[in-house]
């Protein structure tokens, strides 16, 4: 198994997902906020991973892949500030589907950009050597067990920051997820 395989799958996990989100009945605040939360967390460790482990690499191998990762990271960041709004707005608002519409459409854009003949995974591919590809998939392993399940928009995305303050970060998303579930199942309840 090596990273560009996991993510690839994550990419079609995640589509899976945005379909069933637009599939789903508008008046459904309980499955639609189901759905939410799974995008959100799979987005989250998704892009943790990316920004983790094949973005820098990709940096450090060629000095032109440099526009390209910072363009990516800027994509990930607007997606994550989206996604932060979304976490906090309740399923039955009226802007709750419009938000997500414009997540997946950006996402969409996003992974065409990545997996394309041109793309970052294209480039990988060509600079980067199986052994690194095969050592970020283990680090991807460990970043899915342990890692943000939460987006955070302004904290950094590049390490080594993102790598030092990922754990702290990670256990804290583990606290705040739960709660916030309880609490909005509980609002649900009572408004129906
Ligand atoms: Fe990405
Ligand atoms: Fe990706």
């Amino acid at each position: 198994m090596h990273i560009l395989s996991t993510l690839t799958t994550d990419h079609d996990n995640i589509e899976a997902l945005f379909k069933r989100f637009e599939a789903t009945d508008p008046g459904d605040a309980e499955a639609l906020g189901h759905l939410r939360d799974q995008i959100l967390e799979q987005l989250a460790i998704h892009a943790e991973i990316e920004e983790q482990t094949l973005y820098p690499a990709l940096r450090q191998a060629d000095e032109d892949a440099e526009d390209d990762v910072l363009e990516a990271l800027e994509e990930h960041h607007a997606v994550k500030a989206i996604l932060a709004e979304l976490e906090r707005m309740a399923p039955t608002h009226e802007r709750f589907r419009a938000k997500m519409q414009v997540v997946i459409e950006n996402v969409r854009h996003h992974v065409e950009e990545e997996e394309g003949d041109d793309g970052l995974f294209a480039l990988a591919r060509q600079e980067l050597k199986a052994t690194e590809l095969k050592e970020m998939a283990e680090r991807a392993a460990q970043l899915r067990d342990h890692g943000p399940t939460r987006p955070h928009p302004l904290s950094p995305d590049q390490p080594p920051f993102n790598v030092l303050l990922g754990l702290p970060v990670a256990v804290m998303d583990r606290v705040v997820t739960p709660l916030r579930k309880v609490v909005e199942q509980h609002l649900l309840r009572k408004a129906s």
